[in-house]
């Protein structure tokens, strides 16, 4: 062959290969495209109610569709059935089924998840009756504001619309009318009908009911917000949240992954699910995020929980697969070191001044009804959960500036001159006032030492040139 020939056939080769190529491509191309995933199961159950809904609600199907639900054949009945004569039951186009879906529906195919979460405080959230709170709420403010707020987290107890004469009211298909007040609700605590507690769709929002959406903060940060229990403002200023955003950009934290082992499937950022509820290497993932809990931050003086040590212990093992023995050490220390703090010098002071008021008739038994006691439930309630739970989880600006120094500023400057005030005429709480800012702690107050003072002018005098005074 000559040069000429051969040249012409190696490009004719060449070519004929490359094409193959390209058709290859073109065809796993088209593959993909059209079968992305698994195709949705329907039962013959669920087939009517989907190309129903597909016209009367589009955008449930939809979500439903990209459920992993829809790929395990759980469908629209599989989750809606209900038995005749079920309370919250009535015949929909030829089936007995229920607009509500308890976490007891779920349980029938999530066992083990639904019991857990039953014992936990989550699925408790809803008795809050009696508690302080509720009297602001229900009586302070006003049971609508019950309603759309603390419920709204909190859970309702959901309730039926009733005739004069007690029956259920029910629309011409025989469909049970569910109270407006009370519903529609997704509150952590609900109290549904057939006694089950909670919502599995306060993390797990319908219809796609994704592991991903649960493991986001934003998913917890519905309700943990907040000037008394700011944990999603406290994760976002913290280094972990900062890690987060920018793994997250770069698709490094695998949110879909099953399971999700934290040092294993990824390792950029803890998210609130990581610490709280999910896997690691030497333990499995929870529904009960308390037991990681060791203290309680909530009430006027924090506790320890019962078996604190081991709650503690379960803990330090998720960081542990980022961090040291040492580094873990220091930041409890760091932590039990605040919230002693609190109680010892601010919480645990501003109580006995309370209790002493009360005891000595200086304040009336209505709470809430004088401004001493919005004072006294602002640092506690507000700004000393701040202080205690920015340093719970590393948010400096929370513990410090929106944390103790407002505490200090409401019990100096609000609490005890308007305890002095109330106590006049009563010297059994007037000695219990004095007694307080007789501690060691609060005698800064009766002048700082003279050299001191004069050591911080210096300070910034050689530091910026100026008086800083
Ligand atoms: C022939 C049409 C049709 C079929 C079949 C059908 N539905 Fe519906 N469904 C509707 C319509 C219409 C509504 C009312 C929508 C509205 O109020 O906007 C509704 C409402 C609902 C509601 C909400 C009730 C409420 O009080 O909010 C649920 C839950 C529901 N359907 C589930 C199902 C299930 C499960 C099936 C299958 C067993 C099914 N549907 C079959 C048409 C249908
Ligand atoms: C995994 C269980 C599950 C599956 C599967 C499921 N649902 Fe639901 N659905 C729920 C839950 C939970 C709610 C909220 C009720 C509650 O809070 O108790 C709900 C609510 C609804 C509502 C009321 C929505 C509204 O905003 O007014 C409709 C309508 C409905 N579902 C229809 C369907 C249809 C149609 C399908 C099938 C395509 C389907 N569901 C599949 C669990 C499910
Ligand atoms: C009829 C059985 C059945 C019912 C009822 C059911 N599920 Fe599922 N669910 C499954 C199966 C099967 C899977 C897929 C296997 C697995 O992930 O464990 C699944 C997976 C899930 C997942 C993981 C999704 C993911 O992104 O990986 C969540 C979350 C979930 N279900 C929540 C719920 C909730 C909440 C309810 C009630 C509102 C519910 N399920 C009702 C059978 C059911
Ligand atoms: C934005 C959601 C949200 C609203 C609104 C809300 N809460 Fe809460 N509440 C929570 C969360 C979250 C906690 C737990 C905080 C923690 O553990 O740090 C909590 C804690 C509580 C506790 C302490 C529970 C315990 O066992 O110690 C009570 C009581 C309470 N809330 C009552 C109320 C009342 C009453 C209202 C309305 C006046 C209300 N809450 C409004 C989310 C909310
Ligand atoms: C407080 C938020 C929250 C609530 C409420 C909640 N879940 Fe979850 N759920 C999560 C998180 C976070 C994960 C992911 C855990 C992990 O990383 O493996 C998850 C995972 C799951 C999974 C996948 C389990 C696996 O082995 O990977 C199922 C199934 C599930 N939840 C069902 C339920 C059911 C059923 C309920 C109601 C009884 C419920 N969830 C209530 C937050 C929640
Ligand atoms: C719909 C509202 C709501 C959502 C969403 C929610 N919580 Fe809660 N959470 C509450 C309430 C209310 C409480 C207080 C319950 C009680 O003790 O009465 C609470 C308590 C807690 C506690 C203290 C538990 C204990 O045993 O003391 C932790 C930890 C917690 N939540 C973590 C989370 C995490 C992590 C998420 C997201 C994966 C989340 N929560 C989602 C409302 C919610
Ligand atoms: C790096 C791990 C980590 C992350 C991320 C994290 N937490 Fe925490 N959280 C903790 C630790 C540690 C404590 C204190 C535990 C103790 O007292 O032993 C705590 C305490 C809590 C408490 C208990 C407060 C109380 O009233 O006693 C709640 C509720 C809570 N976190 C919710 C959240 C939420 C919501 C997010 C995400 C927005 C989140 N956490 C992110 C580690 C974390
Ligand atoms: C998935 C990995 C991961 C987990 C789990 C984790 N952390 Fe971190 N942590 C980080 C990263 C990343 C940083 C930022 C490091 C840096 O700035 O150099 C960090 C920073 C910190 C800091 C320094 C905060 C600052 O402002 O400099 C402390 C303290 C800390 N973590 C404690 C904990 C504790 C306590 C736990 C468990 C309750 C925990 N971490 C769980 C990844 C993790």
């Amino acid at each position: 062959m000559t040069l000429e020939a051969k040249r012409v056939v190696v490009g004719l080769l060449s070519f004929a290969f490359l094409a193959s190529l390209i058709v290859v491509a073109w065809v796993e191309g088209l593959k993909t495209r059209v079968n992305p995933e698994p195709e949705p199961v329907l039962t013959d159950d669920s087939r009517a109610c989907y190309s129903c809904h597909e016209d009367k609600t589009p955008a449930v199907t939809a979500q439903w569709n990209d459920s992993v639900h829809a790929r395990k054949g759980v469908g629209c009945y599989e989750c809606h059935q209900a038995k005749k004569g079920e309370i919250d039951a009535w015949q929909h186009e030829g089936k007995w089924i229920s607009a509500l879906v308890t976490p007891d529906d779920c349980g029938k195919c999530h066992a083990d998840i639904t019991a857990e979460f039953q014992g936990s405080h989550h699925a408790k959230g809803g008795q809050i009756l009696g508690s302080l709170d509720n009297v602001l709420g229900e009586i302070v403010e006003g049971t609508p504001a019950v309603n759309a707020g603390c419920k709204q987290c909190h859970g309702s107890t959901i309730a039926f619309q009733k005739d004069a004469s007690g029956e259920i009211k029910r629309d011409k298909a025989g469909k049970p009318l569910l109270d407006p007040n009370t519903w529609p609700n997704s509150g952590i605590g609900r109290i549904n009908p057939d006694g089950s507690l909670g919502t599995c769709s306060a993390c797990h929002s319908r219809h796609s009911f994704s592991v991903e959406m649960a493991r986001r903060p934003d998913s917890c940060g519905k309700c943990h917000m907040g000037p008394d229990h700011p944990q999603k403002e406290i994760y976002e200023e913290s280094k972990h949240g900062i890690a987060f955003v920018t793994a997250d950009q770069q698709g490094k934290m695998n949110l879909t992954a099953r399971p999700w082992v934290v040092g294993v499937d990824y390792n950029a950022a803890p998210t609130c699910a990581t610490c709280h509820m999910s896997a690691t290497r030497n333990q499995p993932a929870t529904h009960d995020p308390g037991k990681r809990i060791s203290w309680t931050l909530r009430p006027v003086i924090s506790k320890k929980q019962e078996n604190w040590e081991e709650k503690r212990a379960a803990m330090r093992d998720v960081c542990s697969a980022c961090h040291t023995q040492d580094w873990v050490d220091g930041h409890y220390h760091q932590y039990d070191s605040a919230v002693n703090l609190y109680n010892d010098k601010f919480g645990g002071p501003a109580q006995r001044i309370m209790t002493a008021l009360k005891e000595a008739g200086a304040l009336t038994a209505t709470p809430f009804d004088e401004e001493i006691e919005w004072t006294f439930f602002y640092l506690w309630h507000h700004e000393g959960r701040r202080a205690r739970m920015g340093a719970s989880m590393m948010a400096p600006d929370y513990t410090q500036w929106h944390g103790f120094f407002e505490v200090a500023e409401r019990f100096y400057i609000e609490l005890i001159p308007q305890a002095r005030e109330a106590a006049h005429g009563h010297p059994e709480a007037e000695k219990v006032i004095d007694e307080v800012m007789a501690m060691d702690e609060h005698k800064w107050k009766n002048g700082l030492d003279p050299e001191q003072a004069k050591k911080v002018r210096e300070f910034y005098e050689k530091r910026y040139g100026v008086d800083d005074e």
